[in-house]
């Protein structure tokens, strides 16, 4: 996920464009860059870092002149962070630069293609590979700048916003949008490009939000022009006035970044399988796994390492690997396997998961695994991170920036990814059935829509919050591929409203917690119709004889649960090792509210942080 910015009027752009990308910079921090034509010259600076970073640079380096001007904060997907890898980029004239959020995932055999035309590349992104199509279109095929956007665009598979400018026309800007978001500022004789309204919202409350597979071609001292990429049809600009204020915009109208993450997931979700899950082909593309096939298929075991929420990531992940791939799984807490001496053989394969890749107990667990012979494969968000590039190999989340500390996207995104390494080992291995491959992959592919589905209770959810924020303790229940979430739910609820909350496997109950229970104890039983239904039943029986209060979470259209419960939140019907990604939903929404009724501060609460950098 990128930030974009772009002006064209009579302003200076470079202060619209400087503090735009500063109120973006919640989308990517990584790198950023600005592009100026000032009338004569196209002046462009970018750099690895934050937008201050920037700022510092580029007024030492270039001028700050000019009234048209693009600027990107970049999230990187396609290449490390780096000053070259940075946004804008040019074509190979020198004439056209782009701005641009998203991937574009035929980029190689396009580059291919480019570099056989006689095409050079200075960078390893994606971008300069589409910024240079248009260029070969606009020659090759006498095609005006938006056309050859058109022309570009329509051989591209991936997401995207982009805008470009030709220095040569310095009148127009072209933007086109598919998966990304791209809002037009419309002012008096000037125009705002943005990746939300944020940039522009002091200078004006008119708007268009182009719609996916809509470009438009942006005129000085003309009406804006809206087409379909695909068949050129003429769209009608439908100008909305804005009313948010600029902090509820930064949030995207969220109150918090938390909650924003928690809507984001459906997105997230396709991401993180976005050009990976093919569903048609019966393919799943992970690189980093199919380089290394050997090393996965020789390993004796898998050994997972990672902290916090990543930690139960894991768990999930040990129960999907058994059960699908039958591959051992030991699932550690990063900071307690770098002390303890473990038993490391060159045949083993240790998966470390983080959102942050930077969490130091994490680091450490892998530098360690990796003295022993071990292979060692990450699982990140943050592109460039440590740790993806201390693992010898790995694959990106691609979830976006997770802001809120409570993690939320970042979670689901990791158990998709370790999902698709699951099915493509167990494809590999031959311990799974076509048949069974087949519907993985197609259930997989619906669960963003039945996140959504499951998003739909959260009215609902806020009422439970009321009747229970004021508990002093919650108990979570789950069992098999339920038990992880059950933890997860209840480490969302410490984490964000103080309250103290314990996850158990709901068998263990009778171990020890059942001696909490009484009429002031809420428990949160997860009891999906595939998940040890019958025996999840009894546990609530259990539970209810000793008059808690019980929350279910369990399968549309369930009955028995129902009967039993004092409430029950409904989710989607899905495969079992798939219910986790839906499961958790009510849970982060539960806490979300409970926090929020409490006054706590969700996004960055106590003591508290989102990256983990010391033991
Ligand atoms: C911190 C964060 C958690 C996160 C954990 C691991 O405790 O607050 O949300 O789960 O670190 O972080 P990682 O970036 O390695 O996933």
């Amino acid at each position: 996920m990128c930030g974009i910015v772009g002006y064209i009027g009579h302003r200076e752009a470079y202060p619209i464009i400087l503090k735009g990308l500063k109120r973006l910079e919640y989308r990517g921090y990584d790198s950023a860059g600005i592009a100026l034509y000032d009338g004569k010259d196209l002046n462009m600076c970018k750099t690895k870092g934050k937008v201050a970073d920037l700022q510092e640079l580029l007024e030492s380096e270039i001028s700050t002149n000019g009234k048209l001007g693009i600027g990107h904060t970049r999230w990187a997907t396609h290449g490390v962070p780096n000053d070259v890898n940075s946004h804008p980029h040019y074509s190979n004239s020198g004439n056209l630069a782009i701005i641009h959020n998203g991937i574009i995932e035929n980029y190689d055999a396009l580059k291919k293609e480019l570099i056989k035309r006689g095409y050079t590349f200075k960078s390893d992104t994606d971008t300069e590979v589409l910024i240079n199509l248009i260029e070969d279109v606009m020659i090759n095929q006498h095609a005006k700048l938006g056309k050859a956007v058109q022309i570009a665009l329509n051989q591209v598979v991936g997401a995207y916003a982009i805008a470009v400018f030709d220095k040569t026309k310095p009148n127009e800007i072209v933007v086109a949008k598919l998966g990304s978001p791209l809002a037009i500022g419309i002012g008096e004789d000037e125009y705002f490009i943005a990746s939300d309204a944020s940039p522009f919202i002091e200078f004006t409350d008119n708007a268009i939000y182009l719609e996916d597979e809509e470009m438009a071609i942006i005129r000085l001292n003309k009406d804006i022009k809206i087409r379909k990429i695909k068949d050129d049809s003429l769209v009608n600009p439908y100008i909305q006035k804005l009313q948010l204020n600029l902090e509820q915009i930064e949030k995207g109208g969220y109150e918090h970044f938390m909650l924003k993450e928690i809507y984001e997931q459906p997105l997230a979700i396709k991401d993180t399988y976005r050009g990976r899950l093919l569903v048609e082909e019966g393919i799943i593309k992970l690189s980093g796994v199919e380089d290394n096939m050997k090393r996965f298929l020789n390993a004796d075991r898998i050994i997972i390492v990672a902290c916090g929420t990543s930690w139960h990531a894991g768990l999930v992940a040990e129960y999907i690997f058994e059960d699908l791939a039958r591959i051992p799984v030991e699932v550690e807490y990063a900071s307690e396997f770098r002390y303890r001496n473990p038993v490391i053989t060159e045949k083993d394969v240790v998966i470390s998961i983080s959102q942050s890749g930077e969490t130091a107990d994490t680091l450490a667990a892998i530098k360690l695994a990796k003295s022993k012979g071990a292979f060692v494969f990450g699982v990140c968000n943050v592109v460039g991170s440590s740790i993806a590039r201390e693992t010898d190999a790995g694959a990106y989340t691609h979830a976006g920036p997770e802001i809120g500390v409570a993690s939320t996207k970042a979670f689901t995104t990791q158990i998709t990814l370790l999902t698709m390494m699951a099915l493509r080992l167990a494809r590999a291995k031959g311990t799974i059935s076509s048949s069974d491959y087949r519907r993985q992959l197609q259930e997989l592919e619906l669960i963003p829509e039945k996140v959504k589905e499951a998003l739909k209770a959260d009215k609902h959810i806020q009422s439970i919050a009321e009747t229970y924020k004021d508990s002093r303790n919650m108990l979570y229940l789950g069992r098999g591929y339920n038990f992880p979430v059950a933890l997860e739910g209840a480490l969302k609820l410490k984490e964000i409203s103080y309250i103290h909350a314990e996850g158990y496997p709901a068998a263990e109950m009778k171990h020890g917690p059942i001696a909490l229970i009484d009429e002031n104890m809420p428990v949160i039983v997860i009891a999906t119709k595939k998940g040890h239904y019958e025996k999840v039943v009894s546990n609530i029986q259990e539970i209810k004889s000793r008059k808690g209060k019980i929350i279910g979470i369990v399968t549309q259209g369930d009955v028995s649960v129902r009967e039993l419960a004092d409430h029950v939140i409904e989710v989607p019907e899905t495969l079992e090792n798939l219910s986790p990604l839906l499961t958790t939903i009510p849970l982060q929404l539960l806490s979300y509210h409970i926090a929020v009724m409490l006054g706590k501060n969700v996004d960055q609460p106590r003591n508290l942080a989102k990256s983990v950098t010391v033991e």
